[in-house]
């Protein structure tokens, strides 16, 4: 167990990115109703991905973490969440395919609500507001009085994630995912397209392949590893009163664990060392994750490697870079290096995201499909070159036809945006843009390692 850890000792370090509660009393009483609440995933499941997260920190396997930026309340909807499991499912069997090793599936969902932002306001017109910080904090219409953060809407993600996370469940287990129904998984609107129709003759081969297992006598209609999928959550452990009020103590193992996801990250602002969230993050069980930026040193990375993972547990940290497509390359060798000599066991994630956000012509934040391509293919390079394992992608996407991200075989531009972007947050690849990344991702480090 960690040294002088409790739930609740980041409350003695300085905070970062957290909204402005306009009641206190408020707040508790919404907290201390969370904490009655049942958790939301067992500190077993979350061992489990664990130790699916060392194979791929010893190369053996790969890392999928992919979902929506901000999940949305208004969004909320079985539709919504079968078609991110779906285009999900669909990445990982690409990737699986193509690469022939297990693909740990971790989607950000069933939590991923709270926003860190780099500014504490945002302009309309000439009308200053407090940045939009997620639907757990407060609505993003932009008037002053939808701003205002209501603690109401933490136990309302909480009931939301539950729900996403029973339906995930459901899914995952109850006969969706099953290998035999591969085809089904490739939607009209996917299926229409360049990926789309790769995809259906991958299928193909796989129901060959699974007829063929028959003829020999196995038995492919009861074999759960046919039959079912893990699907695990995560998301930015931001809020900490939230994470904290889902902190539980293990009745099989004694250690603490944030029940609220399997998958716990810490972003790339509130990431410093004598923080909050470095605190609270090294004393739960749960694999953690920690977004690195371009500014990061070697030093500094390998100091979080000591602060959340002493023991050297294999699995136990994802660092997941986020560079941009130009700097990724020469940027990531220096702490791939140090990270190696000093003998860490990390998974490294490509978050190929983040670094690559522009605001179009028209206005739009968005992202070019090519620069992420870019970013994955400097990834993997950078790997290849230091004799590291490319571990995996971090990604925000949607199952829907959404028009967020620029390029793709669609070829989406700046005066496509406008017909459906959604997202409440950053633009995600659609459902086209998302199965062409899977190929793309699995080609370059095909190409490259295996
Ligand atoms: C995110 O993952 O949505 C995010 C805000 O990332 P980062 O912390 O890397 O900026
Ligand atoms: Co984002």
């Amino acid at each position: 167990m960690a040294k002088d850890w409790s739930p609740e000792s980041w409350r003695g370090f300085p905070i970062k990115q957290q909204p402005i509660w306009p009641d206190d009393g408020e707040l508790e009483r919404a907290l201390k109703q969370i904490a009655a609440y049942p958790p939301l995933v067992f500190a077993g499941e979350a061992r489990s991905l664990q130790s699916g997260l060392a194979q791929v920190a010893a190369g053996n396997a790969f890392l999928l973490q992919a979902g929506d930026c901000a999940e949305s309340f208004d969004e909320f909807s079985a539709n919504n969440i079968r078609e991110k499991l779906r285009v999900i499912l669909q990445m990982a069997i690409v990737l699986t395919y193509s690469m022939g090793v297990p693909v740990m599936k971790v989607g950000r969902l069933a939590g991923q609500f709270a926003k860190p932002r780099s500014s504490d306001f945002e302009m309309y017109g000439e009308l200053q507001l407090p940045s939009f910080r997620g639907h757990i904090v407060h609505a993003e219409a932009p008037t002053e009085a939808a701003r205002v953060p209501s603690p109401d809407r933490l136990v309302q993600a909480y009931h939301q994630s539950a729900a996403t996370l029973n339906l995930v469940r459901a899914f995952t287990k109850g006969g969706f995912a099953a290998l035999d129904r591969v085809h089904a998984w490739n939607q009209e609107f996917v299926a229409s397209s360049p990926a789309g129709q790769r995809y259906d003759q991958l299928a193909t081969d796989i129901d060959r392949a699974l007829r063929f297992m028959r003829a020999t006598g196995m038995d492919t209609e009861t074999n759960p590893n046919l039959r079912e999928v893990d699907v695990f959550t995560s998301h930015e452990a931001l809020l900490l009163p939230y994470e904290e009020a889902l902190t539980r103590r293990d009745s099989t193992t004694g250690s603490w664990y944030d029940c609220s996801a399997h998958m716990l990250w810490i972003g790339e602002r509130t990431r410093e060392l004598d923080g909050a969230h470095v605190e609270f993050l090294r004393g739960v069980g749960n694999p953690i994750g920690c977004k690195i930026g371009p500014t990061a040193s070697g030093e500094e990375v390998i100091n979080i490697c000591e602060a959340i993972n002493p023991a050297r547990l294999p699995g136990r940290l994802t660092l997941i870079t986020r560079m941009g497509a130009d700097k990724v390359e020469d940027g990531i060798r220096p702490l791939l290096r140090a990270v190696r000599d000093a003998g860490h066991p990390v998974v490294w994630a490509c978050d190929p995201m983040h670094g690559n956000t522009y605001t179009s012509a028209s206005g739009h934040k968005t992202r070019d499909f090519e620069s992420i391509v870019a970013e994955i293919e400097g990834f993997v390079r950078a790997h290849h070159a230091e004799g590291t394992w490319p571990g995996g992608i971090h990604v925000e996407l949607t199952g829907e036809d959404v028009t967020e991200c620029v390029g793709g075989a669609d070829e989406l531009s700046d005066a496509d945006l406008d017909h459906r972007y959604e997202s409440v947050c950053d633009p995600r690849l659609n459902g086209r843009q998302a199965l062409e990344l899977a190929f793309r991702t699995a080609e370059s480090i095909r190409s490259a390692h295996i």
